[in-house]
């Protein structure tokens, strides 16, 4: 396999061949973490004993930001979650030397912010591996869940179709390059005006060449889950664009996951959200609370992906 990448700043980062060995790794401390609290003992290990691993949030987080706090204390390593505000970056400290300064003391660093760039930069400055926990053009870790909970549903990746609705956002771009990577196909379908990045998209058909995947993006909603296996939503307006959210809500009503809509999908087929959701919005209750649903082991997931992650990334 060839050698694991310095830093996680996007799907593309890892190969379909270092993604899978990932989500193996991922299945096999979540399996035996679950035996360990069945019997009653610590889920503790020590692959990051003696280090600490610095996350910065620019932006709110729930999941990412316990998630990773566990997954550093349950490898046996030390979190410190910092959010800008309490940093010299808030007050105008640039971001590489944020990182810079943060490579003196910590053994990675995760962050959650704003354009690509600036995650860019700080990956240039800092010594220490570097992962994306989100930025505007990409949801990485968030991509490994779900690649997680898909192949847990089916068994398998490649084969199986994703339709994503709503908005070509972050979240739509890694799921779209992961998905790719792995042989999965990745349908997105979307409103005018809000199609995914034309060069993720074809970077995803270049890479779906190699796998047999197939990439489709459209703007019907029923040609996009017609006869798919997992149907995947995200909020209509994402964080950074909250002027907007009045104006999308007409906009994308039409892409709204009604139980009519999920009815196209194929039989045994689940629901996907990265969380946060609004219920009423792009999903209706009724599909998000229904049998469906897989949003909270995906929301799970993201424990075990990124505990995979780090020690891929930071353990020795
Ligand atoms: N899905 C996700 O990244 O959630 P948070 O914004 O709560 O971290
Ligand atoms: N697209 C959403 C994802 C939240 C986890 C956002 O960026 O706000």
């Amino acid at each position: 396999m060839s050698t694991f990448p310095d830093h996680f700043l996007s799907s593309d980062d890892l190969t379909g061949e270092q993604t899978m060995s990932l989500l193996g790794l991922a299945d096999g401390l979540r399996a035996e973490r679950d035996a360990r609290i069945r019997a009653g003992e610590s889920p503790v290990r020590d692959v990051l004993a003696g280090r600490t691993v610095a996350m910065i949030f620019e932006k709110p987080s729930t999941r990412t930001r316990v998630s990773f706090q566990v997954a550093v204390s349950e490898l046996g390593g030390s979190p410190l979650s910092l959010s800008s505000s309490e940093l010299q970056l808030g007050r105008g400290e640039t971001i590489a030397d944020t990182g810079a300064v943060l490579s003196r003391y910590v053994h990675g660093i995760v962050v959650r912010t704003f354009g690509q760039d600036r995650l860019e930069e700080l990956a240039g400055a800092a010594t220490v591996p570097v992962v994306n926990a989100l930025t505007d053009q990409e949801h990485p870790c968030q991509a490994l869940a779900d690649l997680q909970t898909i192949r847990t549903e089916f068994g398998e990746l490649s084969g199986r179709t994703l339709a994503y609705v709503g908005d070509g956002n972050n979240v739509a771009h890694s799921l779209l390059l992961a998905g790719a990577k792995v042989g999965l196909s990745v349908r997105i379908g979307h409103p005018e005006g809000y199609a995914p990045d034309g060069a993720v998209v074809a970077r995803a058909q270049e890479l779906a060449a190699v796998t047999g995947a197939q990439i489709t993006v459209t703007l019907d909603p029923v040609e996009a889950v017609a006869g798919a296996d997992a149907v995947y939503a995200d909020v209509w307006a994402s964080m950074g664009q909250e002027a907007e959210a009045t104006e999308r809500l007409a906009t994308f009503a039409p892409y709204q996951i009604t139980p009519e809509l999920f009815a196209h999908t194929a039989d045994e087929a689940i629901f996907l959200h990265c969380l946060p959701a609004h219920r009423g919005e792009e999903v209706t209750a009724e599909v998000i609370d229904g049998a469906a649903s897989r949003v909270f082991d995906q929301a799970e997931n993201r424990l075990h992906a990124q505990k995979a992650l780090l020690a891929m990334l930071l353990g020795s």
